[in-house]
């Protein structure tokens, strides 16, 4: 027998009329875009660091922290990838972009992209790799897999620690990427975001709360959980857990 089902709440007021679109079919190629572009850092076992721009990145899995990077063998950087095992995803943004386009069509072989372009190298805490400075976020990871796929093989791993700009953090404790200007990268282009939509859940959420969000000024409540939550995670951002 069919059970009842729970009414689950719904902020219609939010709820457009869409219209379905006429399609043409394709052959199979990588249509998942926008993506983000980020700046990934390498170093040698000699200590020579490099930076190479890869598209084709992203999370995999929440607890363990898991991300992926995806190389072409070819790249200078791919064999420092595979023989330490270790790399730095940097976040790109605004300010950032001629950088990341620079570092994605130069090679380490001929090029000290850091000297170049005038980035500062920061000291990573469990890898070898440095942190670029100018980048809002750091990611530092160690390999656990490397899938070869085809034209790229794909690094899987581990989020070792992480590196968050001050600049970016309000006095409760939350990190504003969105001040930072983040880019990403559409069929061949890169574009700033500027425009807030809504936020995670705001289609199920009362209108207060999402006006809040909007604004980015939390009402007296959410200020309070938030100092709570702050004295409990002292250190920590929060984060929505997907
Ligand atoms: C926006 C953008 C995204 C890129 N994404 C990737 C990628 O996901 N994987 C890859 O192997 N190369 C990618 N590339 C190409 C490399 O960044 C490029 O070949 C670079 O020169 C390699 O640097 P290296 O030889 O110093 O390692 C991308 C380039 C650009 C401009």
């Amino acid at each position: 027998m069919r059970q009842k089902m729970k009414k689950q709440r719904t902020n219609q007021n939010h709820l457009q009329h869409v219209s379905a679109c006429r399609k043409q079919e394709w052959k199979p190629g990588n249509m998942v875009y926008p993506v983000p572009a980020v700046m990934v850092t390498v170093a040698d076992k000699e200590g020579r660091d490099n930076i190479i721009t890869v598209a084709w990145t992203g999370t995999v899995c929440t607890n363990p922290p898991m991300v992926y990077i995806s190389v072409r063998p070819e790249r200078y950087s791919y064999h420092i990838i595979q023989e330490t095992g270790e790399f730095v995803i940097n976040l790109t943004t605004r300010e950032l972009a001629y950088a990341t386009d620079y570092c994605g069509v130069t090679s380490g072989r001929q090029t000290d992209k850091f000297e170049t372009l005038k980035l500062s190298r920061q000291k990573a805490s469990k890898v070898n790799p440095p942190l670029i400075g100018e980048s809002p976020v750091n990611i530092e990871c160690r390999v656990t897999q490397c899938l070869k796929l085809g034209s790229h093989d794909m690094f899987l791993a581990e989020v070792v620690s992480v590196h968050i700009s001050e600049q970016y953090m309000d006095l409760n404790g939350k990190f504003h990427l969105e001040k930072a200007q983040p880019m990403v990268y559409s069929h061949g282009a890169y574009y700033g975001l500027d425009h807030v939509l809504g936020t995670f859940g705001y289609s199920v959420q009362k209108d207060s709360s999402f006006a809040h969000r909007r604004s980015n000024k939390p009402s007296e409540s959410k200020k309070q959980k938030n100092r709570e939550k702050k004295s409990k995670n002292s250190g920590r951002h929060r984060k929505k857990v997907l």
